[in-house]
């Protein structure tokens, strides 16, 4: 298997890439050493954590422990003609789709603690049905849009610039830490009590209210060529986007899992966030650049629009300064 990876890395055409450019790749000396920090399914030891597997969630999701998840993120293939790598997603009937779904969720069902929360992401196409498959095993509590910049313009439709996410958790007793999750925003009509500003801050770089977060993301930009974050990943969740969640939804410590980690995006944020993971990805390159991204993590633990424990508008960058 490594062997037929090593190849098509030469296979590979090196891409230009502009010198501002900082898309996290990975070059042929790197890769022995990054193989050591992925395992290869059938090397899986159960105990083990921080783990970026390289195999099948059908065959691995069984294999892992049972009732020892807090969070499960899952950013599964949608209902769409794709390529992931050397594999690919073939879009099926809604009805396939949710057969398909339910397919995995039932495997990751007993992995999950009695207080965990679940996290699906999905376009708008599949909205009713994974809402279906979902909702047979967990409790539904929200669906979130975060407002995507990227997207095609439509000549006869709107353009679609959003993607949702849907928050289960197993039972009514689950953690939310709300304060974690607060938005800065700028007050517009600072208003005053007793000469004192009321329910927000003036501080030297503008006046700002934290505000209870919302289930409409407007402040989320997908990663781009010049952001540290990015990846050759075609579909890559930005680490704010997943910062959220894992500050919401999970304390210090405890352990998430990722069933379809792509360029590891939710590992990383763990690591950053001093949380425990198990990722899984099926395409071993992007369990290479999972494993250089968590690599850099142990430098780097910024993590774009999230600064001072706090979590600023979009393009708020010279306010955080
Ligand atoms: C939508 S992407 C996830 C992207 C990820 N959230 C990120 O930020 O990079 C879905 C990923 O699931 C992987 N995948 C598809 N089927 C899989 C399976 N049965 N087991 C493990 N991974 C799988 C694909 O290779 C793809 O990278």
């Amino acid at each position: 298997m490594i062997r037929i990876y090593e190849a098509y890395i030469e296979d590979q055409p090196k891409k230009k890439r502009a010198l501002r450019n900082r898309t996290v790749e990975i070059s042929e000396n790197e890769i022995a050493g990054l193989k050591l920090g992925i395992v290869a399914e059938n090397l899986l030891e159960k105990n083990k954590k921080d783990l970026i597997i390289c195999g099948n969630s059908f065959s691995v999701l069984p294999r892992l422990i049972p009732k020892s998840f807090d969070l499960m993120f899952a950013d599964p293939p949608y209902n769409l003609t794709k390529d992931f790598g050397k594999e690919s997603f073939r879009q099926t009937t809604s009805d396939g789709y949710e057969e398909w779904l339910d397919s995995w969720l039932r495997l990751c069902v007993p992995l999950l603690r009695p207080t965990a929360s679940v996290y699906i992401c999905g376009d708008w196409r599949s909205g009713a049905v994974i809402q279906n498959a979902a909702s047979k095993y967990f409790k539904l509590r929200n669906r979130i849009t975060w407002e995507r910049e990227k997207g095609r313009g439509a000549k006869r439709n709107w353009k679609n610039a959003t993607e949702d996410i849907w928050f289960f958790t197993v039972s009514d007793d689950y953690t939310f830490n709300l304060d974690a999750v607060k938005q800065r925003r700028r007050v517009l009509a600072p208003y005053k009590e007793n000469g004192r500003p009321k329910d927000w801050s003036d501080g030297e770089s503008g006046k700002f209210r934290d505000t209870h977060p919302s289930n409409i993301w407007t402040d989320i930009t997908v990663p781009f060529w010049s952001m540290p974050e990015n990846t050759d990943h075609p579909t890559q969740k930005p680490e704010k986007l997943l910062a959220k969640i894992i500050l919401a939804s999970t304390n210090s410590g405890e352990l998430i899992l990722d069933p379809f980690a792509g360029s590891g995006t939710t590992a990383v944020t763990a690591k950053k966030l001093n949380r425990r993971f198990i990722a899984i990805e099926s395409d071993e390159q992007y369990c290479l650049v999972a494993a250089k991204r968590l690599e850099l993590a142990k430098i780097d633990k910024t993590i774009q629009g999230f600064k001072d424990c706090v979590f600023w508008e979009r393009n708020s960058g010279n306010m955080t300064k």
